[in-house]
């Protein structure tokens, strides 16, 4: 048996039991096999946070933790980083391989089909605050596409599968751009086709009054580079919660709002906004020490540190890092920047963060690149839900077609109290005493 067997005792019963070994894993199933009596439930799998628990099979990204290796459909980052487009990578998520020339024009060309809103949306985002987080907008933006289009449900057809991922690539950009002008007070600017995908979200961000707009071309590439690196991550919060409504045959535009709502936590993407905060704090390069020693005695967290898989350097920051340089050639240096380089170098000395693993990870520098670019804070995680929605749209391509999925419907161990009679009203008051755990 190639993948092995794990030999198993149950003290309970001295009965020993020989699980099958799957691709390093055992089925969860099989430890059901291992009971006390002919009618218990069998023994369950505990695993909260899911810390050691694959959800499923994928060959969409492959992450090594320790080795800081990231890839796309077998491509290392930092080659796709350095010679693809976005889109080129966007196709490569969905699709599996790197397009043919002519498969990305006809890529490029069906997306950009795809950029406009329904001019209802700008009624919709007039229902929020000027003050409202762009986050939350993008969340409810991205649902409130599943009221355009109700045919959006059949999601087990592929040909409206694919219409509906270019609906949501080619329409995020423009929801994220109206997100930020509606906070500014400023008219929304129509995507302009002539443009390619990143020039043209530069374009609805911040094109004024001239007849056209033109990109700077160092910074264009620096973005289309930062939407590469966060287009996927393998089972991340988000993806998993991508999966997890999808699961249930929901529709894409409100399994991506949902994952981006996930996304919003400051434990997630919303770190890189998190990061900005905490450079902020600090004020200056001399006080980083102080702030170091505030965080080791356990008050708060080194936000943009830390990761549940990689346990060596985030490849994706060492690119963004590059990318900054070449961000800060253009705009001036950002002197957070410097506060950021002298955190990192006290963190990778400390025993502390040492001993715990905890290296810069994805969010550590885009923040930065981002406020060079000219976005607010709040703008950052917006950034990261763009391009993440490829991923999570390849992630629920690929669940939809995988014979071994259904609903996803984890269980659990009760702790809670055991069977009980009513109480009526004038009975109660005396605080009943909490279950066992
Ligand atoms: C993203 O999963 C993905 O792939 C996510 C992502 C993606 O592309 O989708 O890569 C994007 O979300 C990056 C992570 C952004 N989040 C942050 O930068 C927030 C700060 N980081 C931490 O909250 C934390 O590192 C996590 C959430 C990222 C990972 O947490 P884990 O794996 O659950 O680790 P843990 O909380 O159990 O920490 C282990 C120890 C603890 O100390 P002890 O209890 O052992 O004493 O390390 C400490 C933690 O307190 N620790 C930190 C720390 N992160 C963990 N201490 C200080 N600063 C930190 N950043």
């Amino acid at each position: 048996m190639e993948n092995g067997t794990l030999k198993v005792v149950d003290s309970r019963t001295n009965a020993s039991y020989e699980l099958p070994l799957f691709k390093g894993t055992i089925r969860a199933a099989d430890l059901r096999t291992v009971k006390t009596s002919a009618d218990d439930f069998g023994v369950m799998s505990y695993d909260p946070a899911f810390m050691n628990t694959a959800s499923c099979q994928s060959a969409v990204t492959f992450i090594d933790g320790d080795k800081g290796i990231l890839r796309y459909r077998g491509y290392p980052i930092e080659q796709l980083a350095e010679k693809c487009s976005f889109l080129e990578v966007a196709y490569l998520l969905l699709h599996g391989e790197l397009p043919t020339e002519s498969e990305l024009k006809s890529w490029i060309d069906a997306i950009t089909h795809h950029t406009m809103l329904h001019e209802y949306f700008k009624k919709f985002l007039e229902g929020f605050r000027l003050a409202s987080h762009p986050m939350g907008m993008f969340v409810s933006a991205v649902a409130a596409l599943s009221t355009y289009y109700p045919e959006a449900k059949n999601v087990l057809d592929p040909e409206v599968r694919k219409l509906e991922i270019y609906r949501l690539i080619g329409k995020v950009p423009t929801i994220a751009a109206y997100t930020y002008r509606h906070g500014l007070g400023f008219p929304y600017v129509y995507p302009d086709n002539d443009l390619g995908y990143t020039e043209n979200f530069m374009n609805m961000l911040w094109k004024m009054v001239e007849p056209k707009y033109r990109a700077n071309p160092v910074l264009a590439r620096a973005l289309d580079i930062l939407f590469i690196l966060h287009a996927d991550h393998e089972q991340n919060c988000s993806t998993n919660v991508m999966r997890s409504v999808g699961s249930s045959l929901a529709d894409p535009f409100v399994s991506v709002a949902a994952a981006a709502a996930a996304l919003s936590g400051p434990l997630h993407g919303g770190a890189n906004e998190a990061v900005l905060k905490m450079l902020d704090e600090i004020g200056s390069k001399d006080r980083v020490p102080a702030y170091v020693e505030h965080v080791k005695a356990g008050h708060g967290k080194l936000m943009g540190f830390g990761h549940r898989v990689y346990k060596h350097y985030d490849p994706r920051a060492r690119i963004i890092k590059w990318t900054a340089d070449q961000v800060f050639k253009v705009t001036g240096s950002n002197p957070k920047l410097d506060i950021a380089l002298e955190l990192e170098r006290i963190a990778l000395e400390d025993e502390y963060f040492v001993k715990r693993k905890l290296y810069p990870n994805v969010d550590f520098y885009s923040g930065i690149i981002y406020q060079a670019l000219g976005f607010q804070p709040a703008m950052f995680t917006v950034l990261f839900a763009i391009p993440r929605t490829v991923g999570w749209l390849a992630q629920w391509q690929e669940l939809l077609q995988d014979s071994e999925q259904k609903i996803a419907r984890p269980r659990q161990i009760y702790v809670g109290h055991e069977a009980r009679d009513f109480v009526p009203i004038e009975k109660r008051g005396a605080a009943a005493a909490p279950p066992a755990r």
